[in-house]
């Protein structure tokens, strides 16, 4: 969704707006935009498509310009009118120029109003009729800052809103009523605001995150924090993030995705150590006491989320209710705030969501906390709204990612739901003492398993062995109307997964589907256009898995499987195949799904890559979906 830049200070801006919309550009964008404020004039360069159109805009502009100390950019995901020039931000009216991060809810009437006072906006936003707002309200004598908490006594929605004025030239204003807004201060007096800490990074990793009613208001050198409704000032303490900018560099991988899932050994191990107590005598116990309180008081679990969140969540739901026998249901967090739902007093409900900031997962809690349930957050962004928001948090430690398709993220997710089932189980003894402590050994060797699949320290996707396996077959593929995944088990999770990534990098018609439900209904598609992956590796399921692959074989559909080495049975019913590793075989059953993951995402970056789709910046997706 939309992201926000704002800069003053001591350096010249332009450079670091683009820079700071280019962090951004994972959110998903279709138009960009920044305004400087060159000598007490405000410039704008906008214009539709990548941010590479607004460059070559300004790479046309005086040297005033690139010599400006202050600004503003903008990456809009377009909801009010279509994606173009005139409606991408920032937008100006007289003096103020803003750009916006949201929805107004009251557009149509603010617009009624402003069209009666005889204003006529230029673009089809909701955005733009902020501008109006603001300028009638310093025509009435108020200054910037009063102007603009007036004006959002006015709006309904969720939004955030960074503005300059020609008569304050210098200053950067932001507010923050929903949706996210950080602000820092560097030790050169640098001032940025942005809709998340990536921008800010390469300055200082000290940020300030806003909370819904605050202003933030930015001079060089100087960085203020307000209360809007009141106006009074107030302090913030900053946190200290621990991603620094070289972890959102490609370094040297031809796409974010690859680089994305290449990391997978690495952020598991992270996860692991940081939400587990590194030295305890029992295998499973959480490093924050908080975290264990309260999954320990849960009767009953609730996990909601959306998209890929949503898919490790129903891995966990498998892994809690059979290793720890709690009762959980899976929720779409659009669907489940708005049905009438019945909650046992000791339920817990985990918002699963690796951006923190996904609106619908982020409602669900905020009503689960007013109605007195316990809320939990699996998220990977610190002082995300998610995190700051639920009673309790486990943070997945998988670095930024950049790639608009969730790779590394998921699997830190699907861990940390592994690890709440053990610990669980630990303290409720459901399972026995050698199993759990087998898990937590076998856990050990995941990272080097992944490892060897990614191949890691080559960078030539061409090099790295899995990809040499995967090419071939989709060179050979020729047409294919679609792409059906199947799995049972632990691997029903993971065949939406694949469906769903492969969908998103590839623009391919994908499907997932549990094994056994293939023949009420999918197995009428079946035909040799259709590819069906089968993920069926030798766990307790494989053999209802067989059976359900000889049913597809039968309708001539082709078959691509992915299953345990050594497996010639499966081999020769196959198409197409990739084993597992080999030492994979001796991993328990309930661990196989972090190795097999790799899998799902590199068959979806490699087709991506084959059909040229943009795979790190897939259309109309957009990685923080802010909007309900
Ligand atoms: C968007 C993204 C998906 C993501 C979903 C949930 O649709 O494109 O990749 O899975 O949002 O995001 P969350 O941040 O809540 O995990």
């Amino acid at each position: 969704m939309c992201g926000i830049v704002g800069f003053s200070g001591f350096r010249p801006a332009a450079n670091i707006l683009i820079q700071g919309l280019k962090y951004l550009e994972y959110r998903g964008y279709d138009s960009t935009g920044i305004a400087l404020m060159v000598d007490h004039k405000i410039q704008i360069k906008k214009s539709q498509g990548r941010i590479e159109n607004t460059e070559k805009l300004m790479a046309l502009s005086s040297d005033q310009f690139h010599q400006s100390t202050s600004g503003i950019g903008h990456t809009r995901w377009a909801t009010h009118g279509k994606p173009s020039t005139e409606n991408a931000h920032p937008h100006k009216t007289g003096h103020v120029v803003l750009v916006h991060n949201g929805i107004i809810e009251n557009d149509l009437e603010l617009r009624a109003g402003i069209l009666a006072r005889g204003h006529f906006p230029l673009s089809e936003t909701d955005s733009e009729l902020i501008g109006f707002l603001l300028f009638d309200e310093m025509e009435r004598g108020h200054s910037l800052e009063v102007a603009l908490r007036r004006v959002s006594q006015t709006l309904v929605g969720q939004w955030s809103i960074v503005i300059m004025s020609e008569r304050e030239p210098g200053k950067v204003i932001g507010v923050r009523n929903g949706s996210p807004l950080v602000a820092s201060i560097d030790s050169e007096g640098n001032v940025m605001v942005a809709s998340d800490a990536q921008p800010l990074l390469p300055f200082t990793q000290s940020v300030t995150f806003l909370e819904p009613g605050e202003m933030v208001v930015g001079t060089p050198g100087l960085l203020m924090f307000f209360d809007l409704l009141t106006g009074r000032k107030i302090h913030r303490e900053p946190t200290l993030i621990k991603w620094t900018a070289d972890r959102m560099e490609k370094n040297g991988f031809p796409h974010y995705m690859l680089k994305e899932i290449y990391e997978q050994p690495k952020v598991f191990t992270q996860t692991l150590q940081e939400v587990l107590l590194p030295s305890s005598s029992e295998p499973f116990n959480f490093a924050n006491e908080k975290n264990s309180e309260i999954l320990l008081k849960a009767e009953e679990i609730i996990l909601v989320a959306c998209g890929t969140s949503w898919h490790a969540g129903l891995l966990g739901k498998y892994w809690i209710e059979k290793i720890a026998k709690i009762p959980v249901q899976l929720e779409y967090a659009s669907e489940y705030r708005y049905r009438e739902t019945c909650l046992r007093p000791s339920a817990l409900v985990i918002g699963i969501s690796q951006s923190g900031e996904t609106a619908d997962t982020l409602v669900v809690i905020r009503d689960m906390k007013r109605k007195g349930v316990s809320t939990l957050a699996i998220t990977n962004v610190q002082g995300s709204s998610l995190a700051r928001e639920a009673d309790a948090v486990v943070f997945t430690h998988a670095g930024p990612e950049i790639g608009v398709a969730a790779t590394k993220t998921f699997l830190c997710q699907s861990l940390s739901l592994f690890l709440f089932a053990a610990f669980l189980a630990s303290k409720r003894t459901t399972q026995n003492s050698d199993v759990l402590s087998r898990l937590r050994r076998e856990l050990n060797f995941i990272p080097k398993i992944l490892n060897n699949i990614s191949n890691s320290t080559i960078k030539n996707s061409e090099s790295s062995e899995i990809l040499r396996a995967i090419n071939p077959i989709l060179n050979s593929l020729g047409s294919v109307k679609g792409f059906f995944f199947m799995g049972r088990g632990h691997c029903f999770p993971l065949a939406l997964e694949g469906a769903l990534k492969l969908k998103e990098v590839s623009y391919d018609h994908a499907e997932g589907h549990a094994s056994g439900e293939l023949k009420h209904g999918p197995i009428a598609m079946l035909d040799p256009s259709i590819v069906v992956v089968a993920i069926a590796p030798q766990d307790p399921w494989y053999t209802k898995n067989r059976s359900n692959l000889e049913e597809v074989k039968a309708r001539g559909a082709r078959i691509l499987g992915i299953g345990t080495y050594g497996d010639t049975y499966l081999q020769s019913i196959c198409d197409y195949w990739l084993a597992l590793p080999a030492e994979a075989q001796s991993i328990h059953s309930d661990l196989l799904p972090f190795i097999i993951t790799p899998y799902i995402q590199l068959l979806a970056y490699a087709r991506g890559v084959q059909l040229q789709r943009d795979v790190d910046k897939p259309r109309n997706l957009a990685k923080s979906v802010t909007v309900e």
